[in-house]
């Protein structure tokens, strides 16, 4: 499926911060653009050890599939800085991230198996299939303006209860979404009340009000943060913003990835072309659809909601304003001090001088002149009110109990073994196989493995007639991935 092209693309220089900082003065747009093109080619490369690819994980080794908790001798494995939560496996984003084109989701055989708590135990490993990197800055958006939203909620709530000097309780919602309730008891009087809160009500999100996005736990709360994960992990590359300028992984290369190549990968990614749709592409003239296949899927979109499954795949949210900054402007997003304990600003990454684009577009990718002669930006998010876009995503980015037959071995991260923020299925008809682990070989198999908050919902599905569960799952199929760059027709 790779291309030689790519499967011997050169290796990249490192991404100069200050050098992108420099360019951002003179020409935003071609700073944009250069950082978009500097992504690309990172995560197309093939590493080499010589510049850092690979981790010791014994005398030796350099890779592995499997987590390795028992080699702990010095400098093995379980010794690295940060410690590793599995790999490292890969000497490429793309070579996990690769159906069915660049940058999609994985096949079954690339899955990841982790060990977070470094159990050692095989039957405590977290097994993961790759997610795709499709339309992610509109996605982190979306969770900055939900966060802020919430946050609000929770100072306004604080503020009534000590104006009042009683308790005060407040149904909090974001983007018309319900997050549960919180309530406040003043705890002084005058000044000083702060207000106590009281967070045992709350639903579907931590009690930080924070909206984690990413990963199919949702453990990230941004982009870069991600990719700096993925990039020690799964590939045993240590950003210098990871680690300093130390040897974390034991491999003798430090400075593994520069600033500006995190801020490079992070503004790639989340320029990246959005899904789309065969509905959408029939429209253009740019896929054929019978009337018959456009009927079936358009009652299928119904039938989506008649089992309540929208109640969590919500289609839209929309987006007060669309432009992706990095670093965020959004407090809880934005880092002033960096894991390795470098300050953020000094480096480069400052808040008051972000890259930035336009969510409805900047987007390089798939732009599309028809046969009219018409320029239709494919990739870019359609535009809404003043400044917004709309964001058909398919999420109410809520955290659910999927119940037991969903649950990983263990609770790794202290939010339920069997909780996950809710998966969109923008592009879930070009990315199978489905589910956290990669299990479901079909969309059916899929839905039908839905439990717990999801179990009325799965019944409706079950009890459908069976023409009326193919409607729902052709729609489902008419959720695609499409690049229509010349470039990358190949993949
Ligand atoms: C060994 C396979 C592998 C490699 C190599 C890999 N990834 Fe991934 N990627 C995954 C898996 C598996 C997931 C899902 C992980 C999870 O949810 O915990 C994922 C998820 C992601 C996500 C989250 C997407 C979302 O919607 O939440 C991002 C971003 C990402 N990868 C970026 C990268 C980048 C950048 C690189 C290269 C530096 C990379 N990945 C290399 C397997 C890989
Ligand atoms: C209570 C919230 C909830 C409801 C209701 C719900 N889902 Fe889901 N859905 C999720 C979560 C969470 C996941 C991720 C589960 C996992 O991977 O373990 C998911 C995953 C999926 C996936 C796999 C996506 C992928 O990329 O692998 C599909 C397909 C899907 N849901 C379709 C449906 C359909 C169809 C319905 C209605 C019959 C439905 N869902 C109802 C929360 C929900």
């Amino acid at each position: 499926m790779l291309s030689a092209s790519v499967a011997f693309a050169e290796i990249p220089q490192p991404v100069d911060q200050m050098e992108l900082m420099r360019r951002l003065d003179e020409d935003r747009l071609g700073c944009f653009n250069h950082a978009f093109e500097a992504g690309d080619e990172i995560t197309e490369a093939t590493y080499t050890m010589a510049r850092g690819v690979g981790a010791r994980v014994a005398e030796g080794q350099y890779f592995t599939r499997l987590p390795r908790a028992d080699l702990a001798d010095t400098g093995d494995w379980a010794q690295h800085e940060p410690q590793r939560e599995g790999g490292p496996q890969a000497h490429s984003c793309i070579s996990c991230h690769s159906s069915p084109l660049a940058n999609g989701a994985g096949p079954l055989a690339m899955n990841v198996a982790i060990d977070p708590l470094h159990s050692g135990e095989p039957g405590q490993f977290l097994e993961r299939n790759t997610l795709h990197l499709f339309g992610l800055g509109a996605v982190q958006r979306i969770a900055e303006e939900m966060t802020q939203e919430l946050k609000a909620q929770e100072a306004l709530v604080a503020e009534q209860a000590c104006a009042k000097q009683e308790p005060v309780t407040l149904a909090l919602t974001a983007k018309g979404i319900s997050f549960g309730d919180l309530t406040a008891t003043p705890d002084a009087q005058g000044e000083s009340c702060t207000g106590q809160i009281d967070y045992e009500q709350l639903y579907g999100v931590a009690d930080d009000l924070i909206i984690r996005a990413f990963g199919w736990k949702g453990t990230h709360i941004t982009l870069r943060s991600f990719a700096r994960g993925a990039a020690h992990n799964e590939m045993g590359m240590q950003a210098v913003e990871l680690v300093g300028d130390a040897d974390g992984d034991h491999d003798g290369v430090t400075g593994e990835l520069s600033i500006g190549d995190l801020t490079a990968v992070t503004l790639y990614m989340a320029a990246l072309e959005r899904p789309t749709s065969k509905l959408e592409l029939a429209d253009l003239g740019l896929t054929e659809l019978t009337d018959d296949e456009r009927a079936r899927i358009e009652r299928g979109e119904a039938r989506l909601a008649e089992a309540a499954c929208t109640s969590c795949h919500v289609p839209s949210l929309e987006l007060e304003k669309a432009v992706f900054s990095e670093p965020s402007a959004v407090p809880g997003f934005a880092e002033e001090e960096l894991p390795s304990g470098a300050d953020a600003r000094a480096l480069g990454l400052d808040p008051d001088r972000p890259l930035w684009f336009d969510l409805t577009k900047d987007q390089p990718n798939n732009r599309i002149t028809l046969a009219s002669g018409e320029e239709v930006l494919l990739g870019a998010f359609a535009p809404s009110g003043e400044q917004g876009a709309t964001v058909t995503w398919y999420s109410d980015f809520r955290r659910h109990d999927m119940g037991p037959a969903l649950a990983d071995p263990v609770d790794a991260y202290g939010m339920g073994a069997s909780v996950w923020p809710t998966r969109s299925l923008a592009g879930v008809g070009s990315t199978g196989p489905w589910l956290h682990h990669g299990h479901a070989t079909t969309l059916r198999e899929a839905i039908l493995a839905h439990g717990g908050e999801a179990e009325a919902s799965k019944a409706v599905f079950a009890a459908m007639p069976e023409e009326q569960q193919a409607e729902l799952i052709a729609f489902l199929e008419n959720l695609v991935i499409e690049n229509f760059d010349p470039e990358e027709e190949d993949h």
